[in-house]
């Protein structure tokens, strides 16, 4: 099993203090999710969220937050990620505003949760650093029959269509890891865990500034900004800065689309 992490291992490390503020939050996404996990709540007692690759927990906070879950004993919600930085070095108990979000280390290719035990296994950004077929397979042992896969990530045609695909230098060249709908529909296929996936496009908007994109960029916001070297990426800065005054009447305000794809799958009985 071939494991990437350890390749990004400096990176999550360096940006952990800052992540939560670089990125942006995808709130449509978001409230879909917050929906199907309702939905889920209905028919259980109490259920249990994965999310793997959780890094801050960020998205895992919100979904709760919006399904009102964490205001009830019904739900074990755990953020899982194999850099103990992202999670942060105290209990999530005593930090997160949703006290009932604990933190596990380790790594998305081995889950180590009994089988049929979990009721929605999500991930955020994440899934293109995993070695997908290893991920997908232990999420099908651990979900409970009829429990939820939920997906959430970019295509390669998305990223190319982001503001830094479009005018960062070699952006989506470089970013290489991410999988088509049609890659991530035969990995989920392949496993025969799930039923059919139903992917759908959310298309979203976020208003930013120059500013605040060159200092996602130095900050290293995405990871995708390693595989460049010290002097291409200053290059590279300087370009996307010049293209992005051209093109934008008043980069102190500048609205990008941020397309992203969201999968959900539903467990399949394996007896
Ligand atoms: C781009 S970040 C996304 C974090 C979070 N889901 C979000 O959207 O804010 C990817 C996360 O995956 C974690 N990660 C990378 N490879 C991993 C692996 N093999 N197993 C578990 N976590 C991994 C990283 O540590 C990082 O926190």
């Amino acid at each position: 099993m071939r494991v990437r992490y350890p390749s990004m291992k400096h990176h999550f490390a360096r940006v952990a203090p800052r992540y939560r503020q670089m990125r942006d939050l995808d709130v449509t996404a978001v409230r879909r999710i917050a929906r199907i996990i309702r939905q889920l709540a209905k028919s259980e007692f109490r259920i249990v969220i994965l999310d793997v690759g959780s890094g801050t927990g960020r998205y895992l906070e919100s979904v709760l937050a919006e399904s009102a879950l964490e205001t009830t004993h019904r739900c074990c919600a755990l953020r899982y990620d194999v850099m103990r930085e992202m999670l942060g070095r105290t209990s999530a108990s005593s930090r997160s505003p949703c006290r009932s979000i604990k933190s596990v280390v380790g790594l998305a290719e081995c889950l180590p949760f009994a089988p049929d035990t979990i009721d929605a296994v999500l991930t955020f950004n994440a899934i293109h650093h995993f070695n997908a077929a290893s991920f997908l397979a232990g999420v099908g042992r651990v979900l409970r029959p009829g429990g939820k896969l939920i997906i959430y990530t970019r295509t390669p045609e998305q990223n190319r269509c982001t503001v830094w695909g479009t005018f960062f230098p070699r952006f989506a060249e470089k970013e290489d890891r991410l999988l088509t709908e049609t890659e991530l529909a035969a990995a989920l296929d392949q496993t025969g865990a799930f039923g059919r996936a139903e992917p759908c496009a959310i298309p979203w908007k976020v208003e930013t500034s120059l500013s605040r994109l060159i200092d996602q960029a130095r900050g290293g916001a995405y990871s995708t900004f390693e595989f460049y070297s010290r002097l291409e990426f200053e290059e590279a800065v300087q370009v996307f800065e010049r293209r992005v005054v051209e093109h934008f009447k008043d980069p102190s305000r500048i609205m990008v689309q941020n397309d992203h794809l969201l999968a959900v799958a539903a467990a399949r009985s394996m007896s």
